[in-house]
């Protein structure tokens, strides 16, 4: 999941779709980092730290890395959640082989690919509506990651 500051909406991506991938007891790593070196080193931001625990998700673990061209090898999926993040990590593609990974998240939803809106310089129900946006798109990733595992 990659976002970029990597500590409001990849972080909440991360541990929105780790929990799930716990509840289904799924062999799958989960992981997030930010296209900018803003915040690496950083928990999330507190506000996205409340939205997740009243949900019932701990994301506080979480620290900021920065995305780097060895994510490209080491996980299949990239998920991105807007314009800027797609672009910044397309031109960290080792290869042309790799730019199949990158994603928009949201495009899990609809086959469109909308942004994930940025909530940091806005108010908490920025942080609810980005919330909802994310547990609808890593629902459809669980969904697929299942049925995966039983064919
Ligand atoms: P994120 O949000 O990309 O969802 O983690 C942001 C966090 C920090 C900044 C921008 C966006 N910033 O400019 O510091």
């Amino acid at each position: 999941m990659v976002c970029l500051g990597n500590i409001c909406r990849s972080p909440l991506a991360d541990g929105v779709l780790r929990h799930k991938v716990r509840i289904e007891n799924l062999s799958v790593e989960v992981d997030s980092a930010g296209t900018s070196n803003y915040h690496v080193g950083e928990a999330p931001d507190k506000r996205m730290i409340q939205t997740a625990k009243s949900k019932g998700i701990d994301i506080s673990f979480l620290r900021a890395r920065q995305f780097t061209s060895n994510d490209f090898l080491n996980f299949d999926r990239i998920y991105v959640m807007d314009d800027s993040n797609y672009e910044n990590v397309l031109a960290l593609a080792p290869s042309e082989s790799h730019r199949s990974k990158v994603a928009y998240l949201l495009a899990e939803i609809d086959g469109r690919n909308n942004s994930v809106p940025d909530p940091y310089f806005g108010k908490q129900d920025g942080f609810e509506h980005v919330f909802n946006l994310i547990n609808a798109a890593t629902d459809v990733i669980i969904n697929q990651l299942k049925s995966n595992t039983s064919s």
